[in-house]
């Protein structure tokens, strides 16, 4: 009985994820495909990933490196990215880092949307190679990608630094944290689920909110050095 409560559990789950997915798409259709440069590059991205899901990637990925947990992959919808770039004031003169960018799908958005330069850093090769595919195709203001573990990343240009690293372990935020040092002040740190100040007393929490993600509502925090 309880496995097959269990198994109604699991489809319960597996639909809503599927009706949260089928909604946020709408919106990005209807709230950001009259932008015609985001419009093909997203479509471009799509098409790279028709049958490759990028979460079975980056579990195989995970496992190839020998890691324990291998279910960490998960977007930042772009709608809640839109929302996080208005409270953060992302502008066109801003120069945007994802840090773990996946498959470069928020890159891409605040590069063709918001019309700021956009860096993605990420370790898995094939999201990199497949980002550089969609960006090479279309060179003209496009961002870039950098195949690197995120704690060896150039940040000296970076004007917005994203972190959605809500699965990474203590350890790596720390070096992460360190690596932030020489950052100027003015640089905005955006951190889902926890403020750099739960690590450090050299960062300032600026701002809260919340935001939509697929397993439900995160914390967001603008931090800042002190
Ligand atoms: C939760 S996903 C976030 C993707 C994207 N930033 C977004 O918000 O849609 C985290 C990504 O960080 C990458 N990642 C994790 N640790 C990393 C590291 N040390 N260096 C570079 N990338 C890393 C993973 O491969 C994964 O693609």
């Amino acid at each position: 009985m309880k496995t097959i409560y269990r198994q109604f559990f699991l489809c319960f789950i597996a639909l809503k994820v599927w009706w949260y997915f089928m909604q946020e798409e709408r919106r990005v259709r209807l709230g950001f495909y009259h932008n015609a440069k985001f419009r093909s590059r997203d479509l471009a991205l799509k098409k790279a990933y028709r049958f490759n899901n990028p979460y079975r990637m980056n579990k195989v990925f995970l496992r190839r490196m020998g890691c324990q947990e291998v279910d960490t992959y998960g977007e930042t919808p772009l709608t809640t990215l839109y929302a996080i770039a208005k409270e953060c004031g992302i502008t066109s003169q801003d120069h945007f880092v994802d840090l773990g960018c996946g498959r470069g799908r928020g890159t891409f958005f605040l590069n063709d949307y918001f019309g700021c330069t956009a860096t993605g850093v990420e370790w898995n090769p094939q999201f990199v190679a497949k980002a550089e595919k969609v960006a090479a195709a279309d060179p003209y203001n496009a961002p870039a990608f950098i195949c690197a573990d995120m704690l060896s990343a150039d940040l000296s240009k970076a004007s917005v630094i994203y972190l959605f690293g809500t699965c990474l372990p203590d350890p790596i935020i720390e070096k992460l944290i360190a690596s932030f040092a020489s950052l100027p002040r003015s640089t905005k740190i955006i951190t889902v689920s926890f403020p750099l100040s739960d690590y450090s007393e050299a960062f300032q929490e600026v701002k809260e909110f919340t935001g939509s993600f697929p397993w439900g509502e995160g914390s967001i925090f603008l931090n800042q050095k002190i």
